[in-house]
């Protein structure tokens, strides 16, 4: 990622604080629509789910400064997640719902721009995330 599309995501993260409860719905509700066996992978209690996504994101453009950190705290959850049974593919679905989410947020604000730099950030969660989850297979 380039200075300025971490600056363009941490900006939108910014914008899209007031409406983040909002956000966790509506991401899910575009993912199952998207893929509805992915809705097995979820307990039925989906009340936190949102909060959890929406808090994992800030954490990781948190992180931007030391993307060491990001590195070892997304390999951490992807491998969390290939325990609950997320395959690599899952994280292109989870992609596009999310991009959908950011741009249903921030409206005519979500700009080409603005979304290359979260197709940019997004990739590196996955990939890290992926990497992580390639640990579990390996040991
Ligand atoms: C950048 C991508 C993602 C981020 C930041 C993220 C973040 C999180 C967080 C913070 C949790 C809470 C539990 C934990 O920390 O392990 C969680 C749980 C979970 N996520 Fe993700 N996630 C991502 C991608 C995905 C994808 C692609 C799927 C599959 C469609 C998925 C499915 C799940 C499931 C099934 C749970 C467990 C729910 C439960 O049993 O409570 N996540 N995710």
């Amino acid at each position: 990622m380039t200075v300025e599309q971490k600056r363009l995501v941490t900006e939108s993260l910014t914008t899209l604080k007031p409406v983040a409860d909002l956000l966790g719905d509506i991401f899910y509700s575009r993912l199952f629509e998207m893929d509805p066996m992915l809705k097995y992978l979820f307990p039925s209690d989906m009340n936190h789910q949102g909060e959890k996504l929406i808090a994992a994101v800030n954490q990781a453009a948190a992180c931007f400064d030391g993307m060491e950190t990001l590195e070892s705290t997304m390999q951490e959850f992807g491998l969390r997640h290939a325990g609950y049974g997320v395959k690599d593919y899952h994280y292109d679905t989870a992609e596009q719902a999310l991009l959908w989410t950011v741009r249903v947020g921030m409206g005519a604000a979500f700009t080409v721009d603005v979304r290359h730099a979260w197709v940019s950030f997004y990739g590196e969660m996955a990939a890290a995330m992926k990497r992580g989850a390639a640990k579990r297979i390996e040991t």
